[in-house]
């Protein structure tokens, strides 16, 4: 089976080249090779290589830049989504899809199915919205999977971001009184994290597993999924998690005092929605199941602590 993989250099698209099944002959593209806003390039690559499937893993997912960047981000998020689509449906390819649970508003307080009404709070969610719009408006046997707070080894994303603002923190203390030694630093670098928002962190390798399964099912799925970790948890929380795991792995790391704080002491550009955790019973029901943090998490701060 030929699939070929935009966005091949972004986390979801490193993991799936990872964990490519034998009978996959994969053309992983990253952007330099395929430009998704460019649809005559998309058309004629498309044309020439005649996939059986396309994976489109390529998105603009910088969601604070996007505020001021909006352009940017619709003219991949939509316009690269609605090439990949129109040229698939020309080459008779079937199209796999990547969007997120920023196209909630947050407002529910019960995990948003796939029937829940969408609305983006933010300029990425509406562009990732139009875009999965786009596609199964031109395609409509597409598959659409929505995710949630991505995290791996591979590219820029929160545990990463974690462990090195811990490092940082760590070099910045120097436990030159006898009480530093033993307890809280007293001049750490305090880790003010946001409590008031709560996503299901996703491991890029649990979500490269779940397309690989969802491309394989039998009778084809077609439409719209929700895919991503097991817990649901605040940003304050997940960074608990990942420094109790850290310090499991490694008992030199050094923990940073965390503070707990409101999205609203936060001035982040982008407004992101306070509850988007993503319901996950259809795509179970495909027997393709989320899985529990700690069993995905552990590895990738393995190897992230390993570096
Ligand atoms: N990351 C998250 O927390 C999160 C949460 C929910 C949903 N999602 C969705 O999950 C999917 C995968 O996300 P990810 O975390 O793997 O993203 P990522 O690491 O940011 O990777 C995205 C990739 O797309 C590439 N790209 C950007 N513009 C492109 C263009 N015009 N043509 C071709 N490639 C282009 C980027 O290349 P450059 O590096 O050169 O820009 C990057 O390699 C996306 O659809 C995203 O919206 C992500």
């Amino acid at each position: 089976m030929k699939v070929l993989l935009t966005g091949a250099d972004g986390q979801l698209g490193r993991c799936l080249q990872d964990r490519c099944p034998a009978h996959w002959r994969l053309l992983a593209l990253n952007r330099s090779r395929l430009d998704i806003t460019d649809s005559q390039a998309v058309s004629r690559r498309v044309a020439l290589e005649q996939p059986d499937w396309i994976i489109n893993a390529a998105a603009y997912t910088a969601v604070d830049q996007a505020e001021g960047d909006a352009e940017q981000a619709f003219s991949v998020n939509v316009k690269g989504a609605a090439h990949l689509a129109e040229a698939a449906g020309r080459a008779g390819a079937r199209l796999l899809h990547v969007s997120t649970d920023y196209v909630f508003d947050g407002q529910l307080r019960r995990p948003y199915t796939e029937q829940d009404a969408a609305r983006p709070l933010n300029e990425y969610g509406r562009s990732k919205l139009l875009g999965e719009r786009a596609v199964l408006q031109s395609l409509s046997q597409a598959l659409v999977l929505r995710t949630s707070g991505v995290y791996s080894e591979y590219g820029n994303n929160f545990v990463k971001t974690m462990l090195r603002l811990a490092a940082a923190a760590g070099k910045e203390v120097a436990p030159t009184k006898p009480e530093n030694a033993a307890g809280q630093p007293s001049n750490a670098a305090v880790l003010r994290i946001v409590a008031d928002q709560h996503i299901c962190p996703t491991y890029a390798g649990d979500l490269a597993d779940a397309v690989i399964d969802l491309m394989a099912c039998s009778p084809p799925a077609s439409g719209l999924y929700h895919y991503c970790g097991a817990m649901q948890l605040s940003w304050h929380e997940f960074a608990q998690h990942i420094f109790d795991c850290a310090q499991r792995q490694d008992a030199s790391f050094s923990m940073p005092p965390l503070q707990a704080i409101s999205a609203s002491d936060y001035s982040a550009p982008a407004q992101r929605p306070a509850y988007s955790v993503l319901a996950c019973e259809k795509i179970k029901g495909l027997g393709i199941w989320p899985k529990p943090l700690f069993v995905s998490l552990s590895p990738v701060i393995k190897a992230l602590l390993a570096k």
